[in-house]
């Protein structure tokens, strides 16, 4: 069953776990939105809370306080309204491309005529035709992301949580699949929530960053990315890009004021 995109918010969400005994707070009041249909992207040091917060609003995991709003509505039931993603591709090694596409489909009880026809038919779109009966482990890195994207897209949710999609890939590959990603998402209009470490590959693709500090994570900047789409790859050697650049370089090298003014 397919949804339509919609505007995600997460309101003053906290979560610790317990570590040997010991609270370990990972989110400390984290506030966000992603207008219906907007790409935006989170980026923040490593371990500070990125992967937990996309499963909160995946609903995998469950916060200790604050709430995740769909079209400003709470909800607790999200894990069936979102495709996500995770760090590590997990495509199923058993199952070939296509059966690993045809995964949310079959659980969502969709016709299998019809879901293996739509999966064939964008097979190309994804870079993967001819590779339908092809397994995880005879494909590159690359290919295996844009396999895992291809099932995630598949799931139709409207909502898209993609944790770090590219983070293993060489710089060359990578900024292929950036051109490409674009080019996916203006088709389907999906509302994505974007995890990576590049600061370039967070402008490049957002409409918003936001970053976010060194766990417990909070948000430190907020910046709305005013560049024109469709977007092409010399707009990164633009001075307003260099100047966005700066300012979430900044961001990340602890210079956010903290509540009391002072840099962190
Ligand atoms: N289930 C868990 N139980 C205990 N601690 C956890 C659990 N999941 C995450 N953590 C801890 O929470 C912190 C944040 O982890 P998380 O995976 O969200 O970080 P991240 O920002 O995604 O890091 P990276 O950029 O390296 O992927 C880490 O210190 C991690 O050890
Ligand atoms: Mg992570």
């Amino acid at each position: 069953m397919s949804q339509a995109a919609c505007t995600v918010e997460v309101s003053d969400l906290i979560k610790a776990f317990r570590v040997n005994g010991q609270p370990l707070r990972v989110l400390d009041g984290v506030n966000l939105r992603a207008d219906r249909g907007t790409f935006v992207t989170l980026i923040g040091p490593s371990g500070c809370g990125k992967s937990t917060l996309l499963n909160i609003v995946a609903g995998l995991q469950h916060p200790d306080q604050g709430q995740i709003l769909f079209d400003g509505v709470a909800t607790g039931d999200r894990l069936g309204r979102v495709g996500l993603m995770p760090q590590r591709d997990l495509l199923l090694p058993w199952r070939t491309v296509l059966g690993n596409a045809l995964l949310g489909p079959e659980l969502h009880g969709e016709d299998p005529e019809a879901a293996r026809r739509d999966a064939l038919s964008l097979l190309p779109l994804f870079g993967l035709q001819g590779f339908a009966d092809s397994y995880p482990a005879a494909l590159s890195g690359g290919m295996r992301q844009r396999a895992a994207l291809l099932r995630t897209f598949l799931c139709r949710q409207g909502v898209l949580l993609l944790d770090e999609p590219f983070g293993a890939l060489d710089a060359l590959s990578r900024s292929g699949l950036q051109e490409w990603l674009l080019r996916v998402w203006q088709q389907f209009g999906y509302t994505v929530l974007f995890i990576t470490h590049d600061v370039e590959e967070a402008l490049f693709l957002s409409d918003r960053v936001y970053v976010l500090t060194e766990r417990p994570a909070r948000v430190c900047l907020e910046l709305d990315v005013p560049l024109s789409r469709p977007r092409e790859r010399a707009i990164t050697l633009l001075p307003e890009f260099a100047l966005l650049k700066q300012q979430v370089l900044a961001a990340l090298a602890g210079t956010c004021p903290d509540e009391t003014g002072r840099p962190r």
